[in-house]
């Protein structure tokens, strides 16, 4: 199934930087619109469930510490091929390896810091958007 949205957090790093109002300007001009959007902090448990697939992950850990360092901005996006697109976007989970022009290239630290999250399938945009917003938060 082929949907429009997506869903993205600004991670601490991009927070703790600076980077919010910069970042948003990028995903605004690539033309994605703000269905939902908040600050807010992770917990643990939070980051737990969000990243489970990545458990038996030797970085695991210090993915966990990260995330819930400081707070994160999450917004449901929406375009069309918005998966796709804003994979594009942000650039690959590396920055050194991510494209000219990328958000990561542009704004990430390091492999484990990379300034932004971007859901891999239309599948898991649905899973994580309904995992930080309810119904009446989605316009
Ligand atoms: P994301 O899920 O956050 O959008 O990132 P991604 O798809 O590009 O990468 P993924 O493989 O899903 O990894 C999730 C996040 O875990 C951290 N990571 N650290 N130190 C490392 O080797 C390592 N590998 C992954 C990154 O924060 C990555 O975005
Ligand atoms: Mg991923």
């Amino acid at each position: 199934m082929v949907t429009n949205k997506t869903f993205t957090m600004i991670k601490p790093d991009g927070v703790e930087n600076g980077y919010t109002g910069a970042i948003l300007e990028k995903i605004n001009a690539a033309g994605f619109r703000i269905v939902a959007m908040k600050k807010t902090q992770m917990t643990r448990n939070d980051a737990e469930t969000f990243y489970e697939v990545h458990k038996n992950q030797p970085f695991f850990g210090e993915l966990i510490e990260f995330m819930t360092r400081g707070p994160i901005v999450a917004a449901i996006l929406e375009k069309e091929n918005a998966v796709e697109d804003f994979r594009t976007l942000i650039g690959a989970t590396n920055p050194l390896e991510a494209a000219a022009g990328t958000i990561r290239k542009l704004y990430a630290t390091s492999m484990g810091e990379n300034a932004i999250h971007g859901s891999d399938s239309d599948e898991n945009a649905v899973i994580e958007g309904n995992f930080h917003f309810s119904g009446r938060e989605m316009f």
